[in-house]
């Protein structure tokens, strides 16, 4: 008998991280296992689902609001539903449950970040009997790692580590609806990796709210370090990872970006704010001198290491002299990439009950500065590279171009080269190959093809 899914065409909408994303491609892998099929847009779709985030309101309004003018969307010709299936993951899924399809009458599957091995149920039960289905557990003992995965490309693999965050940093909502932080076994994860390389994966992407603490759980202590010596075994060529927490940074992970050869030259640090009064607000347990001392550590290994940092903007109460302090905190480090945000008030958090009578405007004006900043450091740390070889992995051609290819430098950096002669993309897609950069831009370096 055929599954009820087969032959039905999908759709999925990614909202916020790395981890929405990787638990999309889950999606995927298990849709496809089904024998469903992926389809680029609504209108074709027979069911679409949603990866939500609910870190910042913006993602918060604007998924319902999505969800609600899907009604107005016709079911495409053909399809053999009576009605387009709706579901809705991730973090707004979590978080609010039952709620959505009160709100939503029309959504038919809710499922929490916990319960993504529960979507083909679900989404099967609502082909079938038609009806709300919601399912969201307050934690998983398994890691949805266990189940098949649709990946973007087939040479880059995310691989999380850990699942959930115990750091309550006060403006923060994920602890609240992810839950407790829980590490995977070291062995599972060296699996899971060696795996990945076998099947010719050459880039693997490490994951975790804070993968500094890695292992506190299971071990006692924290044993990233142990991680990325072990995945660095595998062979694996380039190595990532995905988010740091400063209080966590331990020396011997910073001496590893100068032992292991395929620990790429690319580390993102959230420092959030430069003000030592407002770290202390955030619940960020670290000062802007312990900060900067890791930065001079890291660059002490590792000279010529991309840095990458979030930040944000408007926490309450936060005053001229508090964001001055951020903003010459960024000016020191030279940043390659800054994720800036304004502060979003997160219903639960206890930054949302701190009074603040900021204007929207000063907020505003001082978060256009600081991105003025950013954009100019940008373009100073890519203009280090001018004239210099770089190893590219190809990923695809430029959208505006279809005659350049892109691609990324170890640091991360978006490469763009003409296509020889004579290459297809297709074989090009998943390679490495020398690009002598001939132009360093503020998003991108160009230039071409070597040999
Ligand atoms: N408002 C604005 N930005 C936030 N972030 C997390 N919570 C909030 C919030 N309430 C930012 C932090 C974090 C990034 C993923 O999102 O900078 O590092
Ligand atoms: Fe949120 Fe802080 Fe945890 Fe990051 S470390 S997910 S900012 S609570």
């Amino acid at each position: 008998m055929t599954h009820a899914l087969n032959d039905l065409a999908y759709h999925v909408i990614v909202f916020g991280c790395q981890m929405n994303k990787h638990d999309s491609e889950r999606v995927c892998g298990m849709l496809e296992a089904l024998g469903a099929y992926q389809v680029n847009s609504i209108e074709e779709a027979d069911i679409v689902v949603f990866m939500t985030c609910c870190v910042r309101e913006a993602a918060d309004i604007r998924l319902y609001g999505q969800v609600a003018s899907l009604k107005n969307v016709p079911l495409r010709t053909g399809s053999p539903l009576r009605k387009r299936i709706v579901a809705v993951g991730g973090c707004i899924g979590q978080r609010d449950g039952q709620e959505l399809v009160e709100k939503l009458p029309h959504l038919d599957v809710v499922f929490g970040t916990h319960n993504l091995a529960s979507l083909p149920t679900l989404l099967t039960s609502a082909v079938q009997q038609g009806g709300h289905q919601v399912e969201i557990a307050q934690s998983s003992t398994a890691f949805p790692t266990d189940l098949p995965t649709q990946r973007e490309h087939s040479w880059s693999a995310w691989l999380p580590i850990t699942i959930g965050c115990n750091n309550f940093c006060s403006y923060c909502i994920v602890p609240y609806v992810r839950g407790r932080e829980k590490s995977r076994t070291l062995e599972d994860i060296a699996q899971e990796a060696q795996r990945y390389v076998n099947a010719g994966v050459s880039e693997i992407t490490l994951l975790g709210q804070n993968v500094n603490s890695y292992g506190r759980d299971l071990y006692g202590e924290p044993r990233f370090a142990q991680v990325l010596k072990a995945v660095a075994e595998t062979g694996v060529k380039r190595l990532r990872f995905a988010t740091s927490h400063p209080k966590d940074l331990s020396d011997e992970v910073i001496q590893l970006f100068g032992e292991l050869p395929s620990l790429m030259p690319a580390l993102h640090l959230p420092v959030q704010s430069g003000s030592n009064r407002i770290l202390e607000q955030m619940n960020r347990r670290y000062t802007r001198e312990h900060y900067l001392e890791l930065i001079r550590k890291v660059r002490a290994v590792r000279p010529d290491i991309a840095l990458s940092t979030d930040i944000i903007v408007g926490f309450p109460g936060e005053t001229e002299e508090d964001f001055q302090q951020t903003y010459d905190l960024v000016k020191e480090v030279g940043y390659s990439q800054v994720f800036t945000f304004i502060y979003s008030k997160r219903e639960g958090t206890p930054a949302a009950k701190i009074e603040d009578d900021t204007p929207r405007s000063v907020i505003q004006e001082r978060f256009d500065r600081l991105v003025d900043l950013v954009q100019a450091q940008a373009y100073e740390q890519n203009q280090k590279d001018q004239d210099a070889v770089v190893e590219v992995l190809v990923e695809g051609v430029s959208k505006r171009n279809e005659n350049l290819l892109v691609g990324k430098s170890p640091k991360n950096q978006t490469v763009h080269a003409p296509i020889p002669d004579g290459c297809s993309i297709e074989e090009l897609m998943g390679t490495y190959v020398k690009v002598k950069v001939q132009e360093a831009r503020t998003w991108y370096l160009s230039g071409t093809l070597l040999d």
